[in-house]
């Protein structure tokens, strides 16, 4: 365990409140003490971490989400048939392959570079025009227009896309560079959304992230392959992806007192519990009533809302934040990179975003401005390549 000696030793440091029992400190925000959930073990091995490229499935969808992202969208070239796909994607996967297990990708400008992989993974997507090129029907469609959409077109669509994850982001850097550059012979960059959760070892994996929002955002995601597989994976080990980029006025919303927050997503803010409840992995009660016998979970709030019963039809999120430029008066440029698989956009993503864009409460504060779909193919066996199942 962790000592609790250096825990304490770095709460002293940086002006810390008493440790609140092990793996937690305490921190005084304004004037109350507020929890931290602190990392109980080091993790020495970040950078020589791997995740295997090869397999039944591909990698990047049901490992827990490292902290840098970069989602690489592109357009085909003109003329760029199945043949030329094909040759495209292995080259491609051979590159993943290398660069995820710690080695340069063939023909690597800056083979020191490749060397800390920081569980890498690099993931292909392939979108609705990417079926059209190679003369094959497609298993994806954009999704319908919604009433609270802003989409714009740099955020927007896609033939092909790379998810390249790692815990550093000098490696997804190194990795993005490396695929465009194989990939430019076939195909033009359309969009790159990069993002980031929080660094390894800031906090243990098993408490659930905060959003740049300040939310607890994932308490209700599938956990587990018993909880994945049905909702994610079709037996042939291919999944869909849809991408949002979802911007926050989170100058507006911190604004709001802590109460209407809560109200609005149907959780408390600290705990991340129901309102209808008092721990964060308790189901939330939709019959639940308060003292003033109104809903406990209000029925605009964002969990009412989104909530799902049937396990099969969850949908598995792994956002990320991002955070860009602020505009000249210091309004932050922020959000999510809302990322969500599922076995079936149809049947499992639509009918939560229509509730969602219907009736949200949360969407006084948010706003869709990118949106693309992907088929995320089967993975490869050694030897195989990405897509090949589709194409060959
Ligand atoms: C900036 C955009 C968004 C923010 C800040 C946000 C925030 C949250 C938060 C704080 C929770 C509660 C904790 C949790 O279970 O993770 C939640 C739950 C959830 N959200 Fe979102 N969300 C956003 C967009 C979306 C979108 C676009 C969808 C899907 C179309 C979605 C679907 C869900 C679902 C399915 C749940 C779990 C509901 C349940 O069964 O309890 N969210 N979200």
């Amino acid at each position: 365990m962790t000592s609790r000696r250096r825990l304490l030793a770095g709460a002293a440091v940086a002006g810390l409140g008493a440790a609140a029992g092990a793996g937690a400190v305490t921190v005084a925000a304004g004037d109350r003490d507020t929890p931290v959930p602190a990392a109980l073990d080091t993790t020495p091995d970040t950078g020589t971490a791997t995740v295997a490229f090869h397999g039944p499935r591909q990698a990047g969808v049901s490992e827990d989400p490292p902290a840098h992202a970069a989602f690489v969208a592109f357009t085909l070239a003109a003329g760029v048939d199945r043949r030329a796909l094909a040759r495209m994607l292995r080259l491609l996967s051979d590159d993943g392959r290398r660069l995820t297990q710690g080695r340069p990708a063939l023909g690597d400008t800056d083979a020191t570079l490749a060397v800390l992989p920081a569980r890498l993974t690099v993931t292909f997507g392939f979108g609705p025009g990417l079926y059209r090129a190679a003369g094959l029907p497609s298993p994806v469609a954009d999704l319908p227009a919604f009433r609270i959409d802003r989409l714009e077109r740099r955020w927007s669509g896609g033939d092909l896309l790379l998810q390249i994850c790692a815990d550093d982001p000098l490696t997804v850097a190194h990795t993005q560079r490396m695929l465009i550059k194989d990939a430019r012979p076939f195909a033009a960059i359309r969009w790159v959304q990069q993002g980031f959760r929080r660094s390894p070892g800031v906090q243990a994996p098993s408490y659930t992230q905060r959003n740049v929002l300040g939310q607890l955002d994932g308490t209700a995601n599938p956990r587990g392959a018993a909880e994945i597989d049905p909702a994610v994976w079709h037996p042939d080990g291919s999944t869909t992806l849809v991408v949002r980029r979802v911007r926050a006025e989170i100058e507006k919303w911190d604004m709001l007192a802590v109460s209407d927050k809560e109200n609005a997503v149907g959780r408390r803010l600290e705990s991340g519990a129901p309102l209808s409840g008092h721990q964060e992995r308790d189901e939330p009660d939709f019959t639940a009533l308060d003292d003033s016998g109104l809903p406990a979970m209000p029925d605009f709030a964002h969990v009412t809302r989104a909530h799902v019963t049937d396990p099969a039809l969850k949908i598995l999120r792994r956002p990320y934040n991002y955070d860009g430029v602020p505009d000249a008066a210091g309004r932050p440029d922020a959000g999510l990179i809302f990322a969500a698989y599922q076995r079936d956009i149809a049947r499992q993503y639509v009918p939560i975003q229509q509730r969602l864009a219907d009736k949200d409460l949360l969407n006084e504060w948010i706003t869709p401005i990118g949106s693309a779909v992907f088929a995320i193919p089967p993975g490869c066996a050694d030897g195989g390549w990405i897509g090949e199942q589709v194409l060959a």
